[in-house]
């Protein structure tokens, strides 16, 4: 499901970036704490009322996103394996008073560890290409749906991982063939020069096809998939961004690529038991 030497590796990468990210810039948590809203203005729009219904995220990060669902109205719990990310994510509900649980788990054994099910499973930007089997994460999210449940994510469209770090020339394949792509590049997106020990990781391009058909094979409905024409951090050097926003587009007349997707699919029900393996 996940090798153990991939898990540990990602794990203490991300534990070493969460201090960093809590005081960044880019997550600007004083912002979130004055009432700001962390999602992606589409998400709440696609996924529809969330109001009273449970909303578990998976691999919430320090829970903005999470706690940004509970400001609409969603009982929520957020689930991420870094240990300072969730008691990050404990002390910014606090300080925010808002009602929520977090858990230390890894997403491969979620439905095991949690033993409920949620009207909404939910997974944001930059998550599952941290996930080597889409397959093993899929089952999860069914054993942790209700019947009549909505599975929604959003994500960096796979197809801007084959261009290079800036221009527009195709450097990488698309199919990489469950390959992992080893790095040990220092810093992280909030900011690249930071001074950061932990650096190895791991990662994996997923074809959207892949995401979908995995999803598919679990017994979800697609409801609605959307490609989005801009991105939230300037991925290439013509992108850019209106002031004050963190929506990132080729000026006008430059080609349109999707940068981001999100899907939303319906659980009709059936499926394993919360316990069970596999
Ligand atoms: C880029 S963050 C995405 C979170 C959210 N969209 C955000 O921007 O705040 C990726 C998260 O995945 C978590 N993660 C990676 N692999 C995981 C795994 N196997 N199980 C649980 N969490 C995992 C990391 O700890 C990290 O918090």
């Amino acid at each position: 499901m996940m090798d153990k030497k991939h898990l540990d590796a990602n794990r203490s990468m991300w534990d070493d970036r969460v201090d960093i990210h809590v005081t960044s810039d880019l997550y600007n948590v004083a912002g979130f704490l004055d009432g700001q809203c962390r999602l992606r203005e589409f998400e709440p729009d696609e996924i529809g009322s969330v109001d009273g219904q449970t909303l578990l995220h998976l691999q919430c990060h320090f829970g903005l996103d999470t706690l940004s669902w509970a400001r609409r109205g969603a009982v929520v719990t957020g689930i991420d394996f870094s240990e300072p990310a969730i008691r990050a994510a404990r002390e910014i509900s606090q300080r925010a008073d808002i009602a929520a649980t977090f858990e230390v788990c890894n997403v491969y054994e979620t439905a095991a560890f949690l033993e409920r099910r949620f009207d909404i499973v939910y997974t944001g930007l930059g998550a599952i290409c941290w996930l080597p089997d889409l397959d093993a994460w899929a089952r999860e999210i069914v054993k942790l749906l209700k019947p009549g449940g909505t599975f929604y994510m959003s994500e960096f469209h796979p197809v801007t991982d084959i261009f290079g770090e800036h221009d527009l020339a195709v450097a990488e394949s698309y199919f990489d063939e469950g390959r992992p792509y080893r790095d040990e590049t220092g810093g992280t997106y909030t900011d690249r020069d930071a001074a950061t020990s932990r650096n190895l990781n791991y990662s994996w391009t997923h074809p959207l096809s892949h995401v979908i058909t995995a999803l598919l094979k679990v017994g979800l409905t697609l409801e609605s998939l959307v490609e989005h024409d801009y991105t939230v951090f300037p991925r290439f050097s013509a992108l850019s961004a209106a002031p004050g926003t963190d929506v990132f587009r080729f000026p006008e007349g430059h080609p349109r690529l999707p940068m981001m997707y999100s899907i939303r699919m319906r659980f009709d029900g059936g499926g394993p038991e919360p316990s069970s393996s596999g």
